[in-house]
């Protein structure tokens, strides 16, 4: 009991003071439930300064306090639809003979305050604090722009506290980020958001972008006090605070859980982090009837939505080769599941973010799903950490795969194979971009064939690929002579190749699809493309000092001239078409937008391409046409603004006819 009183009251502390949330709420919440069930087992050990009986320590609080003129409660919550369920019936129970319905919310993630107004004033605005007293941050609050120095409207009470959630929107959160110190990056919304109002200096909160939304009302002093929750929510807005315009009322258990999972649905396209909804009791006198317990209404209850942040260990950290031989370092974990999905990995980029995190082998983590996708350490949690069960993570110096020297670029930023092509991991790699759409479209060899072309050592280097016969194909893939032969003729059609696929083939790094046209427009020949030198290759559009350094490299390198040659016995490659140039799509700028249906957008973009087109991903006022498909955009919206011709998906396809 004594060490969860200690870790609850240091996660506190860092919580409250430090703006700083070191495990996720659910990790937070089960040392609680285990303190409260330790203390109910054994209640001679329960004390008054245990943090289940004091709600939060505000001792070290740089800010004046205010008493709020009633108290902050918190919310009950459950996780789960049976749970969400014995709370509606026990009310439909409860209130049998009364007509009840709900009003269902969203669960804002952000800061509580309580803005007390007098006679329509902004009088005090504070922080949550330990429920009963909070920090004055009155000036702080002053330059949030959606909290109104004054009320304006009918019915303003003499006196009222409005409650509501101070937050940051995800893109302001990662803007505020951008700008700051790696070291002082804040680790969600929620944090930068408590961070940026919790200033001494209100100077400071007023450069930062916050939101306050308005969901609940502490003392009320006035004439016609609605009936309802909701009503009364309606009529603080109609004062000019802001509400949620997903406040809704129901009836039925269904209704509500459909709302819930609506809202789960929307959760990740919403500009705002939320963590669940809220379900509260919508009549007054029936909230009042049943009251409260010490920390929490009995009238309302906030059902949560699986955690986005899960707690896991970092088993071990393995260097991963990509195919230009850039090495990865990948966190092995001890798996955990993160909205339904099983998380084992979590890529680290680089080796500067080993340090940034601080990490060490054994660690314990914190997970999230970047983007709601691609799992990412968000930090580690040093207190979790046993100083005899670390291990530092070692930075190889060979590369794990073929044995060559690993070295460092970008101020060490960076860890790379000097192996190129003799590389197994990175001839994997290269062979799969190599035969992929945009390059050599060789159909049929896929990841598994070939892992077991380059273990077998049937394919040492690119050019290889071109010596493969049915035989050797059908000896190690064991589905037979169709298949194989299906590849061999992929391969016999590929051997004719236009110079823009053939560059974009050799994945030279940074040297994409829409740049390999733009340089085989410019070089018309292979022959003219490797010879030139770095000012050449700078003055066409798209190439900076990098990537001209990057193709230079790959054509002195006498590992790649030797399978160059060897390719050329096997291919043909078309010089650049100059035709183009009578088309209107020559050397325009366009960009898409939304479906298409009539016709494969990657189809379109290459015989754009064909015809001299530049392909941009925005519209700017250097745009020339918009091709667009068959939805609403904001690239619509700005193109017809800007004047740039906007053209349908039949329009561009009676244009290529
Ligand atoms: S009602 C007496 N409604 O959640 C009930 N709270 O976990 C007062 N919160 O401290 C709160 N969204 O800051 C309510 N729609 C919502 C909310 C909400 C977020 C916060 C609130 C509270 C915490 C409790």
């Amino acid at each position: 009991m004594l060490e969860l009183k200690t870790k609850i009251l240091y996660y506190q502390n860092l919580y409250y003071n430090l703006n700083y949330s070191e495990v996720p709420d659910s990790e937070y919440d089960k040392l609680i439930k285990e303190l409260i069930y330790l203390e109910n087992k054994y209640p001679n050990y329960l004390d008054n300064n245990s943090p289940t009986q004091v709600v939060s320590s505000l001792k070290d609080s740089h800010f004046k306090k205010i008493k709020h003129l009633s108290s902050m409660l918190s919310l009950d919550n459950v996780f789960d639809e049976f749970k969400y369920v014995k709370f509606h019936q026990n009310l439909f129970v409860k209130f049998k003979d009364f007509n009840i319905n709900f009003c269902c919310e969203l669960k804002f993630d952000g800061l509580a305050v309580n803005l007390i107004y007098k006679k329509g004033i902004l009088s005090t605005a504070s922080t949550r604090g330990n429920g009963i007293y909070g920090e004055d941050i009155t000036d702080n609050a002053l330059t949030i722009r959606s909290i109104p120095k004054e009320l304006k409207g009918d019915n303003i009470p003499s006196l009222i506290e409005i409650r509501g959630e101070i937050f940051m929107m995800r893109d302001d959160f990662i803007n505020l980020n951008k700008d700051r110190n790696i070291n002082k990056k804040f680790s969600n919304p929620r944090n930068a958001a408590s961070g940026s109002l919790r200033q001494k200096d209100a100077l400071i909160t007023s450069k930062r972008k916050l939101y306050f939304i308005c969901h609940s009302y502490g003392i009320w002093h006035g004439d016609l006090i609605p009936f309802s929750h909701y009503d009364c929510l309606n009529k603080i807005h109609s004062w000019g605070i802001p509400i949620s315009n997903y406040n809704s009322v129901f009836q039925k258990t269904e209704e509500i859980l459909n709302f819930y999972y609506k809202i789960l649905n929307k959760r990740s396209l919403l500009k705002f982090d939320i963590d669940g909804i809220v379900i509260k009791l919508n009549k007054l006198k029936l909230q009042k009837k049943i009251g409260n317990t010490s920390k929490f209404p009995k009238w309302a209850i906030a059902f949560k939505f699986p955690a986005k942040e899960k707690l896991t260990q970092v088993k071990n950290v393995i260097f991963n080769v990509g195919r230009t031989g850039m090495i990865t370092p990948v966190a092995c974990l001890k798996p955990i599941y993160i909205s339904g999905v099983k998380i084992s990995y979590a890529s680290l980029h680089s080796i500067k973010e080993i340090q940034r995190l601080d990490l060490y082998i054994n660690d314990f983590v914190n997970i999230r799903r970047a983007g709601d996708v691609i799992p990412q350490i968000v930090n580690v949690v040093k207190s979790y950490r046993s100083n005899n069960n670390i291990i530092k993570i070692s930075i190889p110096k060979n590369c794990f795969f073929c044995g060559s020297k690993l070295f460092t670029l970008y101020k060490k930023s960076i860890l790379k194979c000097s192996g190129q092509l003799i590389c197994s991991a990175q001839l994997k790699k290269s062979i799969k971009h190599f035969v992929s759409k945009n390059a050599f479209n060789i159909l049929g060899l896929g990841e598994k064939i070939i892992n077991k072309l380059v273990d077998g050592r049937y394919i040492k280097d690119i050019a290889d690929l071109f010596y493969l016969n049915i035989d050797i194909l059908s000896s190690i893939y064991k589905i037979a002579s169709k298949n194989s032969s299906n590849i061999i003729n992929s391969i016999n059609k590929s051997r004719r190749i236009e110079l823009h696929k053939l560059i974009y083939a050799f994945g030279i790094h940074e040297v994409g699809d829409v740049l390999s046209f733009n340089l085989s427009k410019n070089f018309i020949s292979i022959s003219n493309f490797m010879a030139a030198d770095f000012d050449t290759l700078v003055s066409v559009r798209g190439v900076g000092k990098r990537t001209a350094n990057n193709i230079i490299n790959f054509f002195q390198s006498n590992k790649n001239i030797n399978v160059i040659n060897k390719l050329f016995k096997q291919i043909k490659v078309y010089d650049h078409k100059t035709n183009y140039k009578y088309s209107i799509f020559y050397n325009k700028s366009i960009v898409f937008s939304g479906l298409f249906y009539k016709i494969n957008r990657i189809l379109l973009k290459e015989k754009l391409i064909n015809l001299g087109a530049r392909i941009n991903s925005n519209v700017s006022y250097k745009t020339d046409f918009l091709i667009a498909g068959n939805s609403k955009s904001n690239k619509i919206i700005l193109a017809k603004k800007l004047n740039i011709k906007i053209l349908n998906e039949d329009e561009i396809i009676s244009f290529l006819d």
